[in-house]
C-alpha cells in the first residue's frame, strides 16, 4: 500500500504463556495528525509486560505488548512543532505496542535523547528511571540519613533505587533471592543485602540497620515481602507497594496500620506520574542529569532480538537476570 511502511510487530490474542506471543509482518500507515512514525532501534522489556502478557493484568484483546523504545523519528504527521525528521526519541508512556519494528506515537509522549545517552542505554533504563524518579522524588523524597529498604534490589528498577537513593546521601538497604544478586546489590550501593529467601529477612534486615527501621520501604515482591515489610518500616513510615512479582498482596484491616507505628501505605504507578506531557519531560530531564551523575546506570544484563520475545519472558520469569534486558527489533 502506497505511504504504508513495513513493520512487525508483537500481538497478543489471547492470554497466557510466553508462546502466546506472536511476531507478525503488518503495513503500518502514516501517521496521523499530531503522532510521529519511529523507525524502533532499540526496545526495553519491563515486567509489567508480563503481568499484561498472562493477563494477570489484563487489557483488551486483540493487543500489542511493551511500554517502552528507542527511535528515530522518520514521518511526521500534521501537528508535531517540536520534533523532526531524524530527532533521535524515547518513550515509556504511550500506551502497550513497543514490541515492533516501527511504530506511530503520540508525539506528546516523546522525549528527545540527549546526545550523551546511547539507544541501548536509553531502552535498557528510561521506563524504569522513570519509575524510580517518582518513587524517589515524588512519592517520598528520599533525603540524606534516611533508611530506604529496596525489595528486589538486584533486579531493573531495584538496581536503579538503590544507587539513586545513595546518591541521594540515604542508607540503603536490600533484599534479593540468591547471594549472588545480594552481591549485585551492594554494588549498586547497599550497605546491606539480605537474601529474603531465608525465614528470618525480616530480622537480618533490621539487625543489618543495628536495630534500627526504615524510612520508606519500596516492595515490588507484594505477596512474599508484603507482611515483612510492614515490619521493616519504621513508625511513622511508609510503605510504597510498586509490583507484585510474587503475586498480590495479603489484604490488609487499615487497622494493621496503627498497630505497627502509624504507618502510610501507598499503591502508586508510574503512568498517572507522567500523564501531563510537560511533567513528564520535567522529569524525564531529572532523569537524565541522574545519569550525568552517575546515580543511574544502565545495566543490560542480556541482548536479544525481536524474534526471541519468548525467550526474554521465559528468563525474567525464571529471575535469571540481574538488571534490563533489551532487544532489538
Ligand atoms: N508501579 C509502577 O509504577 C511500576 C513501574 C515499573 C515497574 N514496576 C514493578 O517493579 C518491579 C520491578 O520491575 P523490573 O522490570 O525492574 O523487574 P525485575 O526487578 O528485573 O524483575 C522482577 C524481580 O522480582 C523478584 N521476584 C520475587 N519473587 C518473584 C517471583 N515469584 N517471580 C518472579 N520474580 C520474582 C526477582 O528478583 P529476585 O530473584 O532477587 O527475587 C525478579 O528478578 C516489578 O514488580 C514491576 O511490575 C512497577
Amino acid at each position: 500500500m502506497k505511504n504504508f511502511t513495513d513493520a512487525r510487530v508483537v500481538r497478543l490474542t489471547t492470554f497466557g504463556g510466553p508462546e502466546v506471543m506472536e511476531l507478525q509482518e503488518v503495513q503500518l500507515p502514516p501517521p496521523a495528525a499530531g503522532e510521529a512514525q519511529l523507525r524502533q532501534t532499540v526496545i526495553g522489556f519491563n515486567y509489567i509486560d508480563v503481568y499484561q502478557r498472562s493477563g494477570k493484568y489484563p487489557l483488551p484483546l486483540p493487543t500489542g505488548l511493551g511500554h517502552e523504545a528507542v527511535g528515530v523519528v522518520e514521518k511526521l504527521g500534521d501537528g508535531p512543532q517540536d520534533l523532526v525528521i531524524g530527532d533521535r526519541v524515547v518513550y515509556m508512556n504511550a500506551g502497550v505496542g513497543a514490541y515492533a519494528s516501527h511504530r506511530n506515537v503520540d508525539a506528546t509522549k516523546l522525549v528527545k535523547l540527549p546526545s550523551s545517552v546511547s539507544d541501548e542505554d536509553a531502552a535498557a533504563v528510561f521506563f524504569k528511571a522513570m519509575t524510580a524518579q517518582y518513587l524517589l522524588r515524588r512519592t517520598y523524597r528520599v533525603e540524606a540519613g534516611d533508611i530506604v529498604l529496596v525489595h528486589a534490589a538486584a533486579g531493573g528498577v531495584g538496581q536503579i533505587l538503590c544507587r539513586w537513593a545513595r546518591g541521594l546521601g540515604a542508607t540503603v538497604i536490600g533484599t534479593a533471592g540468591s547471594s549472588e544478586k545480594c552481591e549485585i546489590a551492594r554494588s549498586a550501593g547497599c550497605e546491606a543485602a539480605i537474601d529474603y529467601s531465608q525465614p528470618d529477612w525480616v530480622d537480618q534486615v533490621i539487625a543489618s540497620i543495628g536495630g534500627r527501621k526504615a524510612r520508606v520501604v519500596y516492595d515490588s515482591v507484594a505477596k512474599h515481602t508484603f507482611m515483612g515489610s510492614l515490619d521493616c518500616a519504621a513508625p511513622f513510615g511508609l510503605v510504597v507497594l510498586f509490583g507484585a512479582a510474587s503475586g498480590p498482596a495479603p489484604e490488609i484491616q487499615p487497622e494493621l496500620l496503627n498497630k505497627k507505628g502509624c504507618l502510610f501505605l501507598t499503591r502508586p504507578s508510574v503512568f498517572p506520574h507522567n500523564a501531563d506531557a510537560s511533567v513528564m519531560r520535567a522529569n524525564a530531564a531529572e532523569v537524565f542529569a541522574a545519569m550525568d551523575r552517575g546515580f543511574v546506570r544502565a545495566s543490560v544484563a542480556a541482548r536479544l532480538s525481536l524474534d526471541e520475545v519468548s525467550a526474554v519472558h521465559r528468563m525474567a520469569e525464571a529471575r535469571s537476570t540481574a538488571g534490563s534486558i533489551v532487544m532489538r527489533p
